[in-house]
């Protein structure tokens, strides 16, 4: 019997809830994670006892702040293996980082005869900003081909990276089929052209070890609330040397150098990029979350999820009238599928009188929709606090998701 990896009952007290009188079931983890109590009480104790702006004032609490965004930052660099801490850009989220790269240094990267290359899989956040960079360029954007499962093969990376190849944009995990992108296959590639790689890490870094050196890429979008952080906080990591270049979109105040009438200098990465009043709670609750997962060990989140994952996936296959998307083995934390003749919203209205909260719809991957042949689909996704019960509730709710349509 898989058990959660950590005590659900001590530290996640949203778990604890009862939904329509059953025990909440939550796998829509890949839409959003649920907060420790330890990442909830770091945010309540930055409100109540050390609340002041950071980067400006004097003050006692101002001075705490500022240590603590800092300290924070180092905690997330640390956390993917980041060679220094500037190198970490707090965004909103996933999709703020990968706007800011495709704004910021896409637009100088790029022109008329330079390539982008993206794949179907991508959520809509890794898709339209590329989409409008080349727009706004140009620059010809193309898709690597997946295979009948669903992946991606070296194979199909060789036959769209080329010479005119300028940036690839990938996903490390699907949000949707699970799927593990061969990134640091994509990454040479790029590189041996003289290109960048973008790289989503939006359902990875919360799921698995991240060294962001030892995968050799460019840049790494990726969101805090999906990783048992806050809502309203993520981050852009990038190599030093693109960050150096690449422009700010937010201009304001905490981002410049020398301001007079006529023009403005700017400050250094990362302030460059952080106009305006960080999300400093957001920041300190990260670092919070990358603790929790880091005293668990990344290590022991990865399998856990891959195993669930897994077993999800096949018990899923195992039942008539079910279409499991995406490849059979390995299998990540999200599981996507559909019930012959029962549309997903059907579905997650079944599960959710049963106390189970799953998602249905397109997941933000239409593209990837339209390749399935599917409008959308339903979604499990497993993380640290599920166990192998609250597969058996899912197959249960299957079970009886069916006999409700079939009456
Ligand atoms: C693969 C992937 N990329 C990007 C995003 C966007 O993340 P956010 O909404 O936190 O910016 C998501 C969110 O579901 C995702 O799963």
């Amino acid at each position: 019997m898989i058990e959660p990896l950590v005590d659900v009952a001590r530290d996640f007290p949203i778990l604890q809830r009862e939904i329509n009188g059953h025990r909440l079931v939550w796998l829509d983890s890949a839409a959003t994670a649920q907060k420790p109590n330890q990442v909830i009480d770091s945010v309540n104790d930055f409100y109540r006892w050390s609340n002041a702006n950071v980067l400006r004032s004097v003050h006692t609490l101002a001075a705490e702040a500022t240590t603590a965004f800092a300290e924070s930052r180092r905690d997330i660099a640390r956390f993917i293996g980041a060679r220094k801490s500037e190198e970490v850009i707090f965004t909103r989220g996933t999709t703020e980082a990968l706007n800011l790269v495709a704004r910021g240094l896409g637009d100088s990267l790029t022109k008329v005869g330079d390539e982008i290359v993206v794949s179907p899989m991508e959520h809509h956040s890794n898709l339209i900003p590329w989409q409008q960079l080349a727009k706004r360029t140009g620059a010809t954007l193309r898709y690597v081909e997946l295979a009948q499962d669903g992946t991606i093969t070296v194979d199909a990376l060789r036959a769209v990276i080329g010479p005119s190849t300028r940036i690839v944009a990938l996903s490390k995990v699907s949000n949707v089929l699970g799927t593990v992108n061969p990134i640091q296959a994509a990454g040479e590639m790029v590189h041996h052209v003289g290109g960048i790689i973008v790289v989503d890490g939006a359902q990875s870094v919360p799921h698995e070890p991240t060294d962001v050196q030892q995968l050799d890429i460019d840049f790494l979008a990726f969101s805090g609330h999906k990783m048992c952080g806050p809502t309203g906080i993520g981050v852009l990591w990038g190599k030093s040397q693109w960050l150096d270049q690449m422009e700010p979109l937010q201009y304001g105040g905490e981002m410049i150098s020398y301001v007079d009438r006529d023009t403005a200098t700017w400050a250094e990465v990362p302030e460059k990029f952080e106009g305006g009043t960080p999300n400093i709670a957001g920041s300190i609750g990260l670092s919070a979350a990358t603790r929790y997962l880091s005293n668990i060990g990344m290590k022991k989140v990865h399998q856990h999820s891959q195993a669930l994952g897994q077993l999800a996936f096949d018990t899923l296959y195992e039942i008539p009238a079910v279409t499991v998307y995406g490849p059979g083995r390995p299998h990540g934390a999200a599981i996507a599928f559909n019930i012959e003749g029962i549309h997903p919203h059907d579905i997650a209205q079944v599960f959710d009188s049963l106390g189970i909260a799953i998602r249905a719809g397109h997941h933000c991957a239409q593209p990837l929709m339209q390749w399935l042949g599917v409008g959308s689909t339903a979604r499990a996704s497993v993380y640290l606090y599920n166990g192998e019960q609250d597969i058996l509730r899912l197959r249960e709710a299957i079970l009886e998701t069916k006999r409700y349509f079939r009456r």
